[in-house]
């Protein structure tokens, strides 16, 4: 990319140290601002956020909890002026009902009601703020016209292969084909279309089972691989679509990636039955060779997996109605794949090796023996355990580099690595306890508690090959740890760095990198890395997150001059409650709102 004043991407920076202050720490020389928070007015005629006057009528107007995925979409405006307008999509991936609400105000029915409605997504006209690489929300809300809420009670289209199974058919939808809500979206893309794709991840945890019943016997290993137990969240007081006993197919129409067009506020968002159903973290497209569409996805679970789908047809160019309509059926249609990780053992001093991509299921074939089309895509997880593939340490982001075309994933830790799974060459252990261990039996605190980010080299560079190389660009942890490695740069110049999540990339191709549970002790926050040339592996934080939050997005917009992060649950710590706060970030109330930012030049 061609340097512009402000660029992050290509200026020189001081690490920023690791801390345990309650504040968002820029680098040096660089500002942030607060976009929008946890309660803000969304669309027109939103109340005034009041914690101690919450509903889910309000919070169904109002940006949503848990900030986690950020897109900026560009909006092209009819009217001479209004270039400077940008799309924000984000998803709000759960709730912290000891953050959210005052002890003793609001029955448990209320909270779960309440909680429902602050899952979602919310789509907002953002503008340029007055200093370059700032944004703010549109305030005007009667003019932004885009401004959406997706809630618990939006309706959703099922789409693909599996849309109108048996499986997905409930008492309210006996077609199988509309979904109310999402839940749980944790990470994202954006499409070359100009849509976003968001992934439903641990959508489990919603559906309750009363005492007295039994969960279906139809579903008994289905439920168990996906960690469907009937422990909920009391959500079937307030709907009994969460009640397991009553709709024990209602999980299946969660866990899927969604389709949402920020561009067409009118529009039903789609879930991708042809993506598979699985934990997703997100979804990310690059565009092969032939030009059709790749999709790479992980599902975040200790010894899950990587996946990647290949569409059917190609991505149409350019923006008039007819190419996105067609960019549209891409995701409707193609192959899903598994992948297994081999390595070429480790005397040559690096993680790396060969890949294949197992084929699971195009629409209209199965290659799973004995599990039809319907079956692998509804039971993703049972059916790539049939094919052998390699088991993971809870792929994360999983996103291509649109500069030199590999793709990274972010392996976010694994606290049963060593023991409940072996290591192999793919997934060694990254604590340094561990190590001084060899020879004694492996601990429960044993594993990969810091994570590490592998990089993947599609064969002949195009994303549509079914094999490739890989190597573990970075060991995350204290760089003073033996085993720690960052590209090969040189480790006392280096940031400490653990539990990667999220990933992004700036036009020069920098690696951006942002962390969930911080195992080394500090506050999370968000990482630069330049993944060629001479610095290829030199981590510098450029960003902390206030005590207890997690760093998410993180999105690289506006010709590198702005980073857009989502503060997650700032005060989530053991013990926090409304009335005894762990953080007041960002400062605006005396308890915690999740927020996003966007960190530019100060000048
Ligand atoms: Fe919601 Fe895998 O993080
Ligand atoms: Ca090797
Ligand atoms: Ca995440
Ligand atoms: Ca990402």
């Amino acid at each position: 990319g061609r340097p512009v004043s402000g660029d992050l991407g290509a200026a020189d920076f001081t690490a920023v140290r690791p801390n345990r202050r309650d504040a968002v720490v820029t680098a040096p020389g660089f500002d942030h601002d607060v976009v929008i928070r946890w309660g803000d007015a969304v669309v027109a005629g939103a109340p005034a956020f009041d914690p101690h006057r919450q509903s889910p009528e309000a919070a169904k107007q109002q940006f949503g909890y848990n900030c986690d995925y950020v897109g900026v979409l560009p909006l092209r405006a009819a009217r001479r002026g209004r270039e400077d307008r940008s799309l924000l999509v984000v998803n709000h991936e759960y709730t912290d009902e000891a953050l959210m609400f005052p002890a003793g105000v609001y029955s448990d029915t209320e909270v779960a009601a309440i909680a429902m409605a602050n899952h979602g997504m919310s789509v907002v006209e953002i503008r340029r703020g007055l200093r370059p690489g700032s944004w703010r929300r549109v305030t005007s809300l009667g003019k932004a016209r885009h401004n959406r809420r997706v809630h618990i009670d939006t309706p959703f289209t099922l789409d693909g292969p599996a849309a109108g199974d048996e499986r997905l058919r409930t008492t309210a939808d006996p077609s199988g084909a509309t979904v109310l809500g999402t839940l749980n979206n944790c990470a994202g893309g954006t499409t070359p279309w100009g849509t976003v794709l968001s992934g439903e991840e641990n959508f489990n945890q919603y559906f309750d089972l009363p005492e007295s019943e039994q969960l279906d016997e139809r579903y008994t290993e289905a439920y168990a691989r996906y960690g469907i137990t009937g422990s909920g969240r009391g959500w079937s007081a307030v709907d009994p679509r969460f009640d397991l006993a009553a709709e024990p197919h209602e999980p299946h129409r969660f866990g899927w990636v969604v389709e949402l067009d920020p561009h067409e506020p009118d529009e039903a968002p789609v879930k991708r039955t042809m993506l598979g159903r699985f934990k997703h973290e997100g979804a990310n497209i690059a565009v092969a060779r032939d030009g059709r569409a790749v999709a790479y996805m992980g599902d975040d679970e200790r010894g899950d997996y990587l996946y990647r789908f290949v569409s059917r047809d190609r991505v149409r160019r350019g923006s008039s109605a007819r190419a996105r309509r067609h960019n549209k059926t891409l995701l409707s249609a193609g192959t899903l794949y598994v992948a297994r990780l081999v390595g070429d053992g480790t005397e040559d001093g690096v993680h790396d090796g060969t890949g294949e991509w197992i084929a699971l299921c195009d629409d209209t074939e199965s290659f799973v023996p004995g599990m039809s089309v319907a079956d692998v895509l509804i039971w993703t997880r049972l059916a790539a355990d049939r094919v052998a593939p390699t088991r993971m340490d809870r792929p994360e982001d999983v996103q291509p580099n649109p500069v030199n075309g590999k793709v990274y994933a972010a392996l976010t830790n694994n606290s049963q690595r060593g023991s409940r799974f072996e290591a192999d060459e793919a997934n060694p252990l990254t604590s340094s306890m561990v190590r001084a261990a060899i020879g004694a039996p492996l601990t429960q605190a044993s594993g990969n508690r810091n994570g590490y980010v592998l990089e993947l080299s599609p064969a002949r560079g195009d994303h549509a090959a079914t094999t490739f190389t890989w190597d573990l660009m970075l060991v995350c942890g204290d760089p003073e740890a033996a085993e720690t490695y960052f590209g090969g740069y040189d480790k006392t110049q280096v940031s400490p760095i653990s539990c990667p999540d999220n990933v992004a990339f700036d036009d020069h191709g920098n690696l951006w990198i942002s962390t969930d549970g911080n195992a080394l002790g500090s506050n999370d926050g968000v990482f630069r890395v330049p993944v060629s040339g001479p610095e290829r592996g030199r981590v510098t934080q450029f960003l902390t997150v206030p005590r207890g939050a997690e760093a998410c997005g993180p999105l690289i917009a506006d010709d590198n001059r702005s980073l857009f992060v989502a503060v997650q649950h700032p005060g989530e710590v053991d013990g926090a409650t409304f009335e005894v706060p762990a953080s007041t970030w960002p400062h605006s109330d005396d308890f915690p709102r999740p927020s996003v930012v966007v960190a530019f030049r100060d000048r």
